[in-house]
């Protein structure tokens, strides 16, 4: 085991390898041709959850839609919802526009070029507003999330569990010393490229092409995949679910999730545990036949699976309960955001409605 001087050199010795080939082979997203700090901002939320090849169409579409702070600050919840529609987590959408309200009310719609400032914002941890300060403000601060963790736990063949937060807190203060002054953002985005394109997470890592391997001890020990030491996560609640397509005329029925909770405030077609008692008869239609299997799907969520078994229902009158709506194929492709968790019925609902 190392010391933790010795952690030091190791780290001090690889900053200007990592630099070196990260200025050689950057990839040219559309985020690292800008220092604006919204731009930044926006790409970072979007990448918090979600890989860069998804992102860079939602970034472009988003930026055009909403392209300064006032205009995301004003944005009714059912665009915004829509433009992050497939993108997940969708309370990081909810936190975007609390936090530009913040900075049009008390910052004059800019935004601060300080750390705990741009901390304290919704949706903001350590991580996201390291690389924000870092990037778009060259302020000398880490960002260190799950892939730097990767990359530093492998160099100085550090075993301890990177899933305390104790851990993320000891490789900031390890970072932060030997951060170059001059281009602390490159710094950071240079671990991060190291992690997502050679130091790999599940799989062999790419040592053969990695610019740190001669300073790297999980190498020199034969052993990088024996990091990062993590504590095995809690196995994900499965919850076996009935999608019901109910079907009038050219359209299905909607419904608006509640306001907490799970995908709160997201469109979804009607659907319940299929343990429970059928919902269709509690619901005041008039069913033309008995409900017809269409397809199955699965869906993962951080803490949960739904396994799904869609069925189609055509009913012959089109009263709906409150809040319900009726959605013809366009409506569904343009007005309303529904989770990504339903598109495996994507096709089928589009032919059921030709
Ligand atoms: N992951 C999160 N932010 C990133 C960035 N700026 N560059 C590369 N990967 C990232």
């Amino acid at each position: 085991m190392l010391t933790d001087s010795n952690k030091s050199d190791t780290l001090l010795c690889m900053s200007k390898s990592l630099l070196a080939w990260y200025f050689s082979i950057q990839r040219p997203l559309p985020w690292r041709s800008t220092k604006d700090p919204y731009k930044i901002w926006i790409s970072e939320i979007m990448l918090q959850q979600t890989r860069i090849s998804t992102v860079i169409d939602y970034y472009a579409q988003f930026l055009h839609a909403l392209p300064d702070i006032p205009s995301l600050a004003q944005v009714d919840e059912d665009t915004l919802l829509k433009l992050w529609q497939g993108l997940g987590y969708y309370n990081r959408a909810r936190n975007l526009k609390r936090a530009a309200e913040i900075l049009v009310k008390e910052y004059h719609g800019a935004f601060p070029a300080d750390f705990d400032t741009i901390r304290s914002l919704p949706g903001i941890g350590d991580y996201t507003a390291g690389a924000i300060a870092s990037i778009a403000f060259s302020i000398p601060v880490p960002a260190v999330d799950g892939n730097v963790m990767r990359v530093l736990t492998r160099l100085t063949a550090d075993g301890r569990d990177i899933s305390k937060e104790q851990a993320k807190s000891y490789f900031r203060s390890v970072i932060s010393p030997i951060l170059p002054s001059n281009c602390p953002g490159e710094f950071n985005q240079a671990l991060m490229e190291l992690g997502e394109l050679v130091c790999l997470p599940n799989g062999a890592p790419l040592c053969d092409n990695c610019p740190l391997k001669d300073h790297c001890k999980a190498f020199a020990m034969g052993c990088p995949e024996s990091y990062p030491v993590k504590q095995r996560i809690t196995k994900r609640k499965i919850e076996e679910r009935v999608v019901w397509i109910i079907r009038y005329k050219n359209r299905v029925a909607l419904r608006k999730r509640s306001s907490k909770g799970l995908l709160a405030g997201l469109w979804e077609f009607p659907n319940q545990l299929s343990s429970e008692e059928s919902m269709l008869s509690d619901l005041g239609l008039e069913v033309k036949e008995s409900p017809s299997a269409l397809t199955n799907g699965n869906h993962i969520f951080s803490h949960l699976e739904w396994h799904m078994e869609a069925f189609l229902v055509d009913v012959k009158g089109d009263v709906l309960p409150d809040g319900w709506v009726w959605a013809s194929s366009s409506e569904l492709k343009e007005n309303y955001a529904l989770p990504s968790a339903f598109s495996f019925l994507s096709q089928s609902v589009d032919d059921l409605l030709q």
